[in-house]
């Protein structure tokens, strides 16, 4: 062996030696340095030398030291190719053979599509969407509807009052119902007046299977000169026509409401017990149950919004979103609206 030959054999071997205990990223680039360094590593050095080489044995030292640096470089880099992988593989979260996760799509919650499709059922009748707060005065959730103070009709809609007094009062509270709008409208506009009130209502009561302290209501107002009874009938009937097809029975009942005059309920026949009930939780054995309160609005209502009442009449309803829902997809109970449980809401 010539002693060109020796002295690269022993660089390299002293090189690769330190490269396999090199452990660890800082320790290769460590490595890197002190012999391939551009300023002063060893083997640069070398080379650098190799001008004052005896000119005979130039040539194959060069040679061999340019061999020796390439050997050295790809060596680096296939100790970094493996350090990489190993890291990729211990790495479970980084693994690319694994297939992707699928994404789950998301949906509209079933009250929601529910109220979508009744405010398309009622603006297809020519009714236009309007909104109002849900904290509301109490003067427009009570007194301006013909609820005054001390009314046994509170009693009908127990009340969430904000704590705030106004003049040593509480005049605040979250909205009972979407009624106050009707006031609220017509305040601001002129007859004639056609509006569905969509939003959430909210009522301190025991819950049960048909009752929610949060609810959702669509409120209805059609105000114009020759609106009659019939025409609030007509309507309901078409809106429930469209929501539970023709076959499902419906029935008006007479009820209270301070502010309209007559005032109705309409029910629906009982999705359960096809309104032939013994034991029936939903509609409490009575066939029927209840999903929205109607009727003419009261001529003091209409004076006191600035309307003219022996020109203008008009008739008013508030659906229940909820009960709607209930009775389209035989849902038994209306908790299960508001307790995120996906196996539930997954269904819609
Ligand atoms: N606001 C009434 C309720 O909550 C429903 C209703 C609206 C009744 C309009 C008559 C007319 O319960």
């Amino acid at each position: 062996m010539s002693t060109i030959e020796a002295e690269v054999d022993a660089l390299r071997s002293e090189a690769l030696e330190a490269l396999t205990q090199a452990d660890g990223e800082a320790a290769r680039e460590a490595w890197r340095a002190e012999w391939l360094g551009r300023k002063d590593g060893r083997l640069t050095l070398r080379l650098r030398a190799l001008k004052d080489a005896p000119p005979e044995s130039r040539a194959a030292l060069g040679k061999s030291l340019n061999e020796l640096k390439a050997t050295l470089e790809a060596e680096l880099e296939a100790r970094r190719d493996s350090a990489r992988a190993a890291a990729l593989s211990a790495d479970a979260a980084l693994d690319v053979t694994l297939p992707g996760r699928p994404q789950s799509l998301g949906r509209l919650h079933p009250v929601t599509q529910t109220m979508n499709d009744c405010i398309a059922a009622f603006a297809e009748m020519g009714f236009r969407v309007f909104e109002g707060p849900e904290v509301e005065w109490s003067r427009y959730n009570f007194d301006a509807v013909r609820i005054p103070d001390d009314h046994p009709a509170r009693d009908m809609w127990d009340t969430i009052w904000i704590d705030t007094l106004i003049e040593g009062e509480r005049q605040i509270l979250l909205r009972t119902h979407t009624s106050p709008n009707q006031i609220r409208v017509m305040e601001q506009t002129e007859p004639p007046v056609r509006v569905i009130v969509p939003g959430k209502c909210y009522r301190q009561e025991a819950t049960d299977a048909t009752h929610e302290w949060m609810l959702t209501q669509i409120e209805g107002l059609a105000v114009d000169e020759g609106v009659r009874m019939s025409d609030l009938k007509g309507t309901l009937y078409a809106f429930a026509r469209r929501l539970f097809g023709e076959d499902r029975r419906i029935i008006f009942h007479h009820s209270y409401f301070p502010f309209v005059e007559p005032g109705v309920e309409m029910a629906i026949d009982c999705f359960l017990c096809r309104a032939g009930g013994s034991d029936c939780r939903t509609c409490h054995d009575t066939g029927w149950i209840e999903i929205l309160g109607a009727g003419m609005v009261h001529p003091e209502i209409i004076e006191n919004a600035g309307y003219d009442s022996s020109r203008y009449t008009g008739f008013a309803f508030g659906v229940g979103i909820e009960r709607v829902a209930m009775l389209r997809w035989g849902i038994e109970d209306i908790r299960h609206f508001y307790q995120n449980d996906l196996r539930f809401l997954r269904q819609f």
